[in-house]
C-alpha cells in the first residue's frame, strides 16, 4: 500500500487527513488525546475500524507526557483521556471496543509502574493497529469466494484501506477477490454528503489498478434494473446481535434495492464491530452530523440559507435485507442470532 492511514512514527500519531483526499496527501502528527479526539470528531480519519486503531493510539500518545507521580494520579489521567476519545463519535462501536481493551491492558500492567506502563500502552497500540490488517487479510479471504470471476460489485461509502489500519473490510474482500485471480469490476456509490465513495473508494481503488466507477447515489437502482450490477457489499459502523447493520446513510437504501433486484447483499467487518450488548438495530446510536456537510461542498453552498437540513450519518439496514455478513473467522448467513453468537463463544 502506498499510503498508511494511521501510523505510530517518531512518538507521535501519524494520520493521512481524508479531509483532503483525493486532491491533497497531507499528513499530520498528534502528539496529545485532544488533538487524536478532535481529529475523530472532525473526520481527519474516519471508517469504524480506523477511529478504533485511532482511539488507542490517542490514549497512548497523550498519557506518555503525563507527569503523575503515583498511579492514582496516572489512572485518572488515563481515564479521563478514554471519556474524551469516547466522546467523539457515537455510532462505531470499535471505537468503544478500542477505549475497552486499553482500560483492561492498563488494569492488567498496573504493576509494572508508571513509566514501564507508558511504553506497554504504546506496544498495545502498535499491536491493535497490526492486528486490524490481519484480520482485515482474513476477512478478505473468507469473503472472497462469495464474489464471482468477471462480476461487478457495487460498494457504498469507503470499507477500504482509509476506513482501517489497512487493506479494508468491505474493500479488502474486492482486493481477495482479485489476488485470488478473478476479475472483478467495482461501482461506487459517492456517498453524499462525506463523499467516502467519490472521493476515498476511487482513489484507493485507482491506486491498486482495481477497475473502479463512481455513481451517484441515485443511480443504483438504474443500473440494478438493467442487470450490471452482480452483489453489493459494505462495511459496518456496528452490528446488532440479530444481525441488524448500522452503517453510513444511504445503506439501507442499498439493501432495499438490491433485495428487489435478488441480488446478493454481503456485509465485511471484523469482530470488533459485533455488539452482542445490543440485541437489535432500533437501539444503535445514530450521529447526527453538522448540516453543513450537507448545505456546502467544501466553500460552495448548495441549499439557500434558513432552510432546514438534517444530517444522520447512519442508518440501520435489518437483517433480512442482509445476504451473509464476513468475518476475520467465517462467514455468517442467516440465523444472525445464532450464527454470531457462535463466534463469540468459540
Ligand atoms: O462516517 P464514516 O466515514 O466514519 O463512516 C464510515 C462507514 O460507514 C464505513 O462503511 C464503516 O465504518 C465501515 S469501515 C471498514
Amino acid at each position: 500500500m502506498s499510503f498508511k492511514t494511521i501510523e505510530w512514527k517518531d512518538d507521535k500519531v501519524r494520520m493521512i487527513d481524508q479531509r483532503l483526499l483525493p486532491d491533497q496527501e497531507v499528513y499530520h502528527d498528534y502528539s496529545t488525546s485532544k488533538e487524536v479526539a478532535r481529529a475523530i470528531k472532525e473526520m481527519v480519519i474516519r471508517g469504524a475500524p480506523a477511529i478504533g486503531v485511532a482511539a488507542a493510539m490517542g490514549i497512548a500518545v497523550g498519557i506518555r507526557s503525563s507527569e503523575a507521580a503515583t498511579m492514582d494520579d496516572f489512572s485518572g489521567e488515563f481515564n479521563e483521556a478514554c471519556e474524551m476519545i469516547g466522546q467523539t463519535r457515537p455510532t462505531a462501536v470499535n471505537l468503544f471496543w478500542a477505549i475497552k481493551r486499553m482500560k483492561i491492558f492498563f488494569d492488567a500492567n498496573r504493576s509494572a509502574g508508571i513509566e514501564s506502563l507508558k511504553d506497554l500502552l504504546k506496544a498495545e497500540a502498535i499491536r491493535l493497529c497490526e492486528d486490524d490488517i490481519s484480520i482485515n487479510r482474513r476477512i478478505g479471504k473468507n469473503g472472497a469466494a462469495l464474489i464471482k470471476d468477471g462480476s461487478t460489485v457495487l460498494t457504498h461509502c469507503n470499507a477500504g484501506a482509509l476506513a482501517t489500519a489497512g487493506y479494508g473490510t468491505a474493500l479488502g474482500v474486492i482486493r481477495g477477490a482479485v489476488e485470488s485471480g478473478k476479475k472483478v469490476k467495482v461501482f461506487a456509490d459517492e456517498t453524499r454528503p462525506f463523499l467516502q465513495g467519490a472521493r476515498l473508494t476511487a482513489w484507493e481503488l485507482m491506486k491498486d489498478g482495481i477497475d473502479v466507477t463512481v455513481i451517484t447515489d441515485n443511480m443504483a437502482g438504474y443500473l440494478m434494473k438493467k442487470g450490471e450490477i452482480d452483489a453489493a457489499i459494505v462495511g459496518a459502523d456496528r452490528i446488532a446481535a440479530n444481525g441488524d447493520v448500522a452503517n453510513k446513510i444511504g445503506t439501507y437504501m442499498v439493501a432495499v434495492l438490491a433485495e428487489r433486484h435478488s441480488i446478493p447483499f454481503y456485509v465485511a467487518a471484523p469482530l470488533s464491530t459485533i455488539d452482542m450488548t445490543i440485541s437489535d438495530g432500533e437501539s444503535i446510536p445514530i450521529e447526527e452530523r453538522p448540516s453543513r456537510e450537507v448545505s456546502h461542498i467544501k466553500e460552495c453552498q448548495l441549499v439557500p440559507d434558513g432552510v432546514g437540513i438534517r444530517n444522520p450519518a447512519f442508518d440501520v439496514t435489518p437483517n433480512d435485507l442482509v445476504t451473509a455478513i464476513i468475518t476475520e473467522v467465517g462467514v455468517v448467513k442467516k440465523d444472525y442470532k445464532k450464527g454470531l453468537d457462535k463466534f463469540f463463544r468459540g
